[in-house]
């Protein structure tokens, strides 16, 4: 089947009130340039100061935004057309032109300097709602027709690229921000962190929320293993709202499974967390035993519309909902990749799920992985379905009698 739902948009197709400025197109020439956690850190410090951090940041985000734009753009028209695709493309060329203007400034210009934080902290809060509004243009786009598995592959293609770009422009900003106040990327102990995520008193501690909502919920059972510094605690340098992120998604998953299975034990099984330091990665394990996911089913698990959870209602109260939009996961394995790691699932289905998040031990080897628009990307949005190359089973066992049998 030859199914090349995803071709070029000719300018002809455009509408007015899409036309893209010239600068998308200018800034789209350039590939993004990853960033290593150190060279991130290093902004704000006396290494790199506020001056280096504005000058390559007024070219680098409009980069980033403007492959992204391009991306956005060779999706089905269908798609493109939502008013929700629309409000974040606006946004997107938006933030780029505010940015394309810091070019005439000076870095030695004070006032260009604190505008600059200024014009940050507006994009930042200009795409505040992008995750949501742009998954409410997906809802629309495929309520409105059926979308083939070409389709939903692509999708799923781009999400991903398009969520890890938000990361990135975020980290990015955030540090320059931080920067001239704190420091956002720390030394941190794991342990501290993870007893945040379990314990803290705020709307986004786990045990809360499941206690909110189930009257009830698993404990939490921690071992460490340093095994590069025996015996001492096991520190780690990376973004903790990126390792929260995480870990916070995974006990969410990993509290609803528990407290639904065992619904008619006399007791929870505590959630186990166990953390690693090696020499290249640091591991942190969270198994349950919340009953499993089959085989069958574990690949789609990270697909952005897949969730058991009933559709929590979008109200703007400030309670959170323990589960229901299917973009935990992932969203958390973007988190992981970003800085070069991983998470992954592993299940036994009738007894439990064990989450993986594997991260880079070395500071060094934390080097953004960011998606680039070029010739590659283009061709993998026209990739077509080939006959497969594994047979399909019948449903119904071959009649070897009928047939003749060479004895
Ligand atoms: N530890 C687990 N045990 C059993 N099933 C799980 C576990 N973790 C995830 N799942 C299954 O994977 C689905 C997708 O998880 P994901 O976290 O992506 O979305 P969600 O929890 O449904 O919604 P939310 O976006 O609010 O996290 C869940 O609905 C659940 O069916
Ligand atoms: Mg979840």
């Amino acid at each position: 089947m030859k199914a090349a739902r995803f071709v070029m948009r000719s300018a002809g197709s455009l509408s007015a009130a899409s036309v893209v400025p010239r600068e998308v197109e200018l800034f789209s020439r350039y590939s993004p340039s990853p960033l290593s956690m150190k060279q991130l850190l290093d902004f704000g410090t006396e290494n790199a100061c506020e001056r280096t951090s504005f000058a390559f940041l007024r070219q680098e985000l409009p980069v980033r935004l403007a492959n992204i734009l391009k991306e956005i753009d060779i999706l089905p028209d269908r798609l493109v057309n939502t008013s929700s695709v629309q409000l974040v493309k606006s946004w997107y060329i938006q933030s780029l032109m505010d940015l394309v203007e810091f070019h005439e400034k000076s870095p030695e210009d004070q006032k260009a300097l604190s505008d600059f934080t200024d014009t940050l902290i507006k994009v930042r809060n200009r795409h505040y709602n992008v995750v949501p509004t742009m998954a409410q243009g997906i809802i629309e786009y495929k309520d409105g027709c059926t979308v083939d598995p070409v389709t939903n592959q692509n999708l799923q293609y781009f999400l991903d690229r398009f969520y890890m770009n938000r990361i990135s422009t975020r980290m990015l900003m955030n540090q320059h921000i931080y920067s001239v106040t704190q420091r956002q990327a720390t030394q941190l102990t794991l342990e501290a962190l993870i007893q945040a995520v379990m314990w803290q008193p705020w709307s986004k501690c786990s045990k809360m929320l499941c206690d909110q909502y189930y009257l009830t919920s698993p404990e939490l059972k921690l071992t460490q293993v340093n095994g590069k510094f025996p015996g001492q605690p096991i520190h780690i340098v990376y973004v903790p709202s990126h390792l929260h992120h995480m870990l916070f998604e995974l006990f969410k998953n990993a509290m609803r499974a528990t407290v639904e299975h065992q619904e008619n034990w006399p007791s929870l099984t505590p959630i186990e967390v166990i953390v690693v330091l090696g020499k290249e990665d640091l591991t942190i394990k969270i198994s349950d035993r919340g009953g499993g996911v089959p085989l069958r089913i574990i690949d789609r698990l990270f697909s952005y519309t897949y969730s058991t959870a009933p559709t929590p209602v979008m109200d703007n109260s400030r309670n959170a909902p323990l589960a229901g939009f299917g973009y935990g996961l992932p969203i958390s394995r973007l988190y992981a990749k970003y800085f070069q790691g991983d998470l992954n699932l592993y299940s036994m289905s009738g007894y439990g799920t064990d989450a993986v998040i594997y991260l880079k031990a070395l500071s060094s080897e934390s080097v953004e992985k960011l998606p680039v628009f070029n010739k590659s990307a283009f061709k993998h949005y026209q990739m077509s379905i080939e006959a497969d190359d594994w047979c399909i089973p019948s449903k119904e066992p071959k009649n070897l009698a009928k047939g003749k049998v060479a004895l």
